[in-house]
């Protein structure tokens, strides 16, 4: 753990151009420096680097952020990775905090787990090479798969001997405690192993060390299992990790694209053979945990399944979810009854990357051939089919990608484009509706653009809200203070926002906004200042994006943004104006509040029949309609009923 104080040394410390220059060649242009983007591909630069904001910003993709931010995306570092390596950079000394008693605790029970692991990798191994049965019966296996001695090594391979307490004696003996065995999987409660009589595979995490295994019997009877796994624990859980990733991660980096195969010995047998950039799912269908820990190499996977039905079947389960995460995805189809393993090491290595070259097809045409086989002079089945396929392809989030798919599509399957554009649009409104309250992500594009093409809802306040954010985000510690007016006590402006709409925090429209506002009255009655770096470096993703979004809004694209290019570059923010924006903006964001009211005030009146409660409510709307009135003079806005 950093202590907070050099946390807050770092990031005063370090500098955007800096940070971003070490992988960006940038130019000056204007008081900002500019370059292609390392998040996205373009020809001409977008990637915009402001040096008095301190942050870096894509206008074609919306990444960038923090010094610290970057280095997290850019470099797949976690916050304090992050910190560290700045620290490095600017020769900054790290105090290292004090671990807590849970803290150390928990990091004592998860070395020991690693240890207790490696020794297991260790006793496996030693089985493997050093006694006749793990010889004769495993080691002799692994050969005849074509498994030489120095993969066998690489992956930690080994062998569990019959005796059914060799394992548990061993470690024992050694001085492991029997609980943590237990707590591993490889102690059955009854204190006899789990693994016995098994060739063994170790799965590593992403360091490389030992968290769990695999175990696969040698025996051909159908009714034994022919893998067990180690169950999940502390440092193994299963849906966040990738079989092999480990080893392939440099070559995933490297080849620009991750192979993504189903068995163990099918990434050996492949890596062996020095197709390097391989990961395997494990028999399970893909989890969004696995894909986004491939996310952090490559945007490129190639999915290699067996021939068979149930490998297509499987292919096509994990596709809609690897789409969603915005990657590109392409299929390849072995022959039939091969799998990677064994194709690999029947063609050797140079046929099988030409087969893999060859076959590989994008994922829609993979999937339209597919299904139009089997929907062939079937119209029903071929309507249903159109339906599937766009949902699949709604389900890109990239704007531009998406629109190519539907062209495509509407040539393969001869349907008009509009007629496809339309449903997708119509999947889309739906999936964002449902999506609404947990919204957790935010492009550059302006919200208002971003709704664009989608079903409005009805009267949101999304700019008068956006703006009180925006106010909150970007001037927030600024004084609030009228000319010609002599305050006695200083507020900020973040202050004089809170204190003027704390009766509608709850009515904003937008859970993100609200969010914000709510975090900087926390923050207000904490008696510490809200100023743009605590949003920019929140912990909620979301949050940092829409501060950098708005930080950033100087830039921002203009409404006529498809011509691309037009950045409103020499337009000035209003940023000394803070105290009149806020106070417009206040008004403005009650206003449209308080318009709402009325309209549902009348809505009741309407259908009110007891005469008490239609003065009681007449009487609201005439105190409504005051307020109403007098805050449209205030703004020089007239209200047409
Ligand atoms: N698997 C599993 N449990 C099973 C069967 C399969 O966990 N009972 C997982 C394993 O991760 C396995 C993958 O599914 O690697 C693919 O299964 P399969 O194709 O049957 O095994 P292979 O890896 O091809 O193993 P082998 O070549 O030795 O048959
Ligand atoms: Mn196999």
């Amino acid at each position: 753990m950093i202590d907070k104080a050099t946390v807050d040394a770092i990031i005063e410390a370090a500098k955007i151009e800096d940070v971003v220059g070490e992988f960006v060649n940038l130019k000056r242009r204007g008081v900002n420096l500019i370059g292609l983007c390392p998040f996205h591909n373009e020809k001409t630069p977008s990637f915009t680097v402001s040096t008095t904001k301190n942050i870096a910003k894509c206008f074609g993709c919306g990444k960038g952020g923090t010094p610290v931010q970057f280095l997290m995306e850019h470099e797949n570092l976690t916050f304090p990775e992050a910190l560290r390596y700045l620290a490095r950079k600017y020769n900054i000394e790290i105090q290292e905090k004090e671990f807590s008693v849970e803290e150390r605790m928990a990091q004592q029970m998860q070395e020991s787990l690693h240890l207790v692991n490696q020794y297991a990798v260790d006793f496996y191994r030693q089985q493997l090479f050093q006694t006749s049965e793990g010889k004769s019966v495993g080691l002799s296996y692994f050969k005849e798969r074509g498994f030489n001695e120095q993969t066998i090594k690489k992956f930690d391979l080994g062998f569990a001997p019959t005796t059914p307490d060799a394992f548990t004696k061993s470690a024992t003996k050694a001085g492991y405690q029997i609980d943590l065995l237990k707590k591993l999987g490889l102690t059955s409660q009854y204190d006899q192993d789990f693994f016995k009589e098994r060739v063994m595979f170790t799965i590593h995490n992403l360091s490389g060390k030992p968290i769990a295994f695999a175990g696969r019997t040698l025996k051909k009877d159908k009714k034994v299992p022919k893998y067990i796994n180690s169950p999940e624990t502390d440092v193994y859980i299963k849906n966040k990790v990738l079989y092999g990733l480990c080893f392939a991660k440099q070559a995933i980096r490297k080849e620009e694209e991750c192979i993504l195969v189903e068995g163990y010995t099918d990434v050996i047998s492949l890596s062996q053979a020095g197709v390097e950039n391989v990961v395997a799912s494990s028999g399970t269908s893909l989890t969004v945990g696995q894909i986004q820990l491939i996310k952090r190499y490559t945007q490129n996977i190639k999915i290699i399944y067996d021939g068979d039905t149930a490998g297509i079947k499987a292919a096509l389960r994990g596709l809609d979810l690897v789409l969603e995460q915005d990657m590109n995805v392409k299929i390849v189809l072995l022959p039939d009854g091969e799998d990677p393993d064994s194709y690999i090491q029947k063609v050797g290595a140079t046929q099988f990357r030409q087969y893999v070259q060859e076959e590989a097809k994008d994922f829609i045409f993979f999937k339209i051939n597919l299904l139009l086989e089997d929907a062939a002079n079937d119209p029903i089945k071929k309507s249903l089919l159109i339906k599937d396929i766009i949902e699949t392809v709604s389900k890109i989030p990239d704007n531009i990608k998406r629109s190519v798919y539907v062209k495509q599509c509407s040539d393969l399957m001869e349907i008009e484009e509009v007629v496809l554009h339309s449903e997708v649009n119509r999947l889309l409104s739906k999936a964002h509706q449902k999506s609404k309250p947990q919204e957790a992500t935010r492009t550059a594009v302006p919200a208002k653009l971003r709704r664009e093409g989608q079903e409005a809802s009805p009267a949101t306040h999304e700019f008068q809200e956006r703006d009180i954010v925006r106010l909150l985000i970007t001037g927030g510690d600024a004084i609030f203070k009228k000319e010609k007016e002599v305050s006695t006590k200083n507020k900020t402006v973040a202050q004089f926002i809170l204190d003027n709409i704390e009766d509608v925090i709850e009515n904003f429209d937008d859970s993100l906004y609200k969010l914000v506002v709510k975090e900087t009255r926390q923050r207000l009655k904490n008696g510490e200042l809200v100023d743009g770096n605590f949003f920019l470096y929140h912990d909620n993703p979301a949050i940092r994006q829409l501060a950098l979004d708005l930080t950033s809004s100087q830039y921002e694209i203009s409404p006529g943004w498809e011509e691309r290019e037009i950045f409103l570059n020499t337009q000035k923010m209003p940023d000394q104006n803070f105290t009149n924006d806020s106070e417009q903006g206040v008004k403005r964001f009650k206003l449209h509040k308080i318009m709402r009211m009325c309209a549902e005030n009348q809505k009741r009146i309407q259908a009110e029949a007891d005469t008490d409660k239609l003065m009681t409510l007449l009487k609201v709307q005439q105190k409504l309609l005051t307020i109403r009135n007098g805050l449209a003079k205030e703004l020089n806005t007239v209200i047409l009923d």
